[in-house]
């Protein structure tokens, strides 16, 4: 297995504690794609100083909008989310078995920091509306591109939707979004970026689909760069925001440096501090869902963009790393201990959590998951909590406190997704038998059609501490038949694992668009009352797995 540069160089480092300073390295010379073999579509990248930015969606899965900051482009750190609680509509809280929002929620949005208010600006439209998230005095501006905090809030709702939409600070601090499906708009926002005063259709792409925009100001010009859906990539340009518009194609059908996953498209472009331009598009690559993969741009004599490809025109596996830098990021690998005051931007709530149902444990770490709903489907059940899976194999690792179960809770470790599988505890009377579910799943309009049933059954388990794993292979197998395995195990001592069950297939269908997580859940059946805690968790490639002390 060829593991990208950028992982092996990075190494180890826990969550949530800084890497030591003793540890630095100078960086590789070049990179692998995908630069960050994880779940994080509808790529919005911008530079603020020496700082990337990377926005990306999460539909019903909440906080929403993650932004992860890099100084590389190519080794990135999760450092905030955008919404901090989806305010779209009480199907967003998990309210009940029909009262959902799967498949609802935040895409294909846009994030930039206006330096003129010291403002980080978040547009997206949900549902027909747009709404406007900022986060105000972090000093990034001033301070290399670093926010010094985030502090999001929900500033405004516009009654009309910004689909897909990108957003322009222009030279001028004149704000411009750029919007739609195949026929393009502009819109042009007020002063304080918080309402609109113009907007007109500028561009159709006829009879080719086309959504996914982002605008940019370069060399005089005004950029709007739309996905071909889901092939490639437009470029259009006019010396005015409102067009005309001259097209060009950037990219289409370009093979990515994957095999049976979709072509590179959607995303954007930026430029680092020296001025070289990059593209950053995604990947369909279920069941991981699609990640993100980077390439150079040139400029041709006549000033449009280019994609740099390999030797065979294909995105190539390997470039030269865009920004060599000492400032490192944390790795999407290691161990969470969940020793801080809050939940490490990692991990995402299916839905919005209940929040008295759930805290951080204090004193030696962990997270106290509290029975949230009584029901006997997952899809239902409040307060799942969820970590993206990494690439292309991983191993994640649980270390739960089961010893305040209560009779009829059901709790463990998942791969959840609209197809899902899981091992855990079903608590009964007071025995805790180990089992295996597969078989989970969601229709077509999300609606649960199995609640899965039990596919085997370990030992009943007698003391507090049990470490449950699952190991999976993400590697894409789109339009494949259901190639791709996870195993569920589990341990009473933290040393030896035993599987429980079968193998699991993983599907590879695109409907749901989030690829699988790696979650942790505990609901109840009968009545409320009973808690785990997750001690801590840890992600890694295998080989490295590792199992979180308790
Ligand atoms: C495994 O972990 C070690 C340190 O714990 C690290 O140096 C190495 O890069 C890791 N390898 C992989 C494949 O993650
Ligand atoms: C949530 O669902 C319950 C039924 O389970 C219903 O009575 C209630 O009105 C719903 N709440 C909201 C805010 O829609
Ligand atoms: C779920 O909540 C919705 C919205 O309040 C309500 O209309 C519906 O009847 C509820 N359904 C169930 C199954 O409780
Ligand atoms: C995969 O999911 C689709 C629906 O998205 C479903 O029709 C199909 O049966 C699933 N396949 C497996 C193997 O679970």
């Amino acid at each position: 297995m060829r593991l990208p540069v950028n992982f092996i160089t990075v190494g180890f480092a826990a969550s949530l504690c800084a890497a030591s300073p003793g540890a630095i390295q100078e960086r590789a010379s070049t990179f692998s794609n995908p630069i960050l073999w994880e779940d994080l579509p509808d790529i919005d990248v911008s530079r603020v100083g020496d700082v990337f930015y990377y926005s990306s969606s999460t539909f019903a899965y909440s906080p929403g909008a993650p932004v992860l900051k890099s100084y590389d482009l190519v080794n990135w750190e999760f450092v905030s989310h955008s919404v901090p609680t989806l305010t779209f509509g009480s199907k967003y809280n998990l309210n009940n078995s029909t009262d959902r929002a799967y498949v609802k929620g935040i895409y294909a949005s846009t994030l930039r920091y206006r330096h003129s208010n010291d403002m980080f600006y978040w547009i997206g439209c949900v549902e027909g509306s747009t709404y406007i998230y900022t986060s105000a005095g972090s000093g990034a501006g001033r301070n290399g591109g670093e926010a010094a905090f985030w502090n999001w809030k929900q500033s405004a709702v516009l009654n009309k939707c910004y689909y897909d939409c990108g957003l322009l600070i222009d030279d001028d601090d004149t704000m411009y979004v750029s919007y739609g499906s195949t026929n393009m708009y502009v819109a042009q926002l007020s002063k304080d970026g918080l309402s609109e005063v113009r907007s007109q259709q500028v561009y159709t792409g006829g009879s080719t689909f086309i959504e996914g925009s982002h605008i940019y100001k370069i060399n005089g010009y005004y950029w709007i760069v739309p996905t071909k859906v889901p092939v490639g990539e437009w470029v259009l340009r006019s010396k005015s925001p409102w067009g005309p518009y001259e097209q060009r194609v950037l990219f289409d059908s370009v093979k990515g440096p994957l095999s049976n996953a979709g072509y590179a498209h959607q995303g954007g472009m930026v430029q680092t501090a020296s001025g070289d331009w990059w593209y950053m598009a995604f990947m369909d690559s279920y069941p991981g869902g699609r990640i993100p993969v980077l390439a150079p741009l040139t400029w041709s004599t006549d000033g449009w963009p280019q994609l740099v490809t390999d030797s065979n025109g294909n995105w190539g596996s390997s470039y030269s790393m865009p920004v060599q830098t000492r400032k490192r990021v944390q790795a999407p690998t290691g161990t969470d201990h969940f020793m801080g005051q809050a939940l490490s931007d990692q991990w995402e709530w299916n839905h919005n959590p209940d929040k008295s149902k759930w805290n951080m444990a204090g004193g030696s770490g962990g997270v106290i998951l509290r029975a949230a709903t009584v029901t006997d489907d997952l899809f239902t059940a409040r307060n799942t909590l969820t970590h993206r899976i990494i690439g292309p194999n991983s191993v994640a690792t649980f270390a739960f406190d089961i010893g305040k179960m209560q009779d009829g809770d059901r709790a463990g470790a998942a791969l959840f997704r609209d197809t899902s599988a899981y091992i855990g505890i079903h608590k009964s009377g007071s025995t805790a038998q180990l089992v295996m579910v597969n078989g989970l799943a969601l229709d077509a309009s999300w609606l649960t059609i199995n609640k899965g049933s039990v596919a085997a059954t370990g030992p009943t388990v007698t003391s507090s501490n049990l470490w449950l794993r699952v190991v999976a292979d993400i590697t894409p197998a789109l339009y494949e038949n259901s190639v791709r395995q996870a195993t569920f195990s589990y341990s009473t001592d933290g040393a030896s694992f035993t599987q429980l069950g079968p193998a699991y297939l993983l599907n590879n269908t695109v409907d749901y668009f989030t690829g699988y997580r790696y979650a942790a859940f505990n609901f109840a059946t009968k009545s409320l009352g009973g808690q785990v805690t997750l001690k801590s968790f840890s992600m890694d490639f295998p080989g490295n797995a590792t199992s979180p002390s308790f």
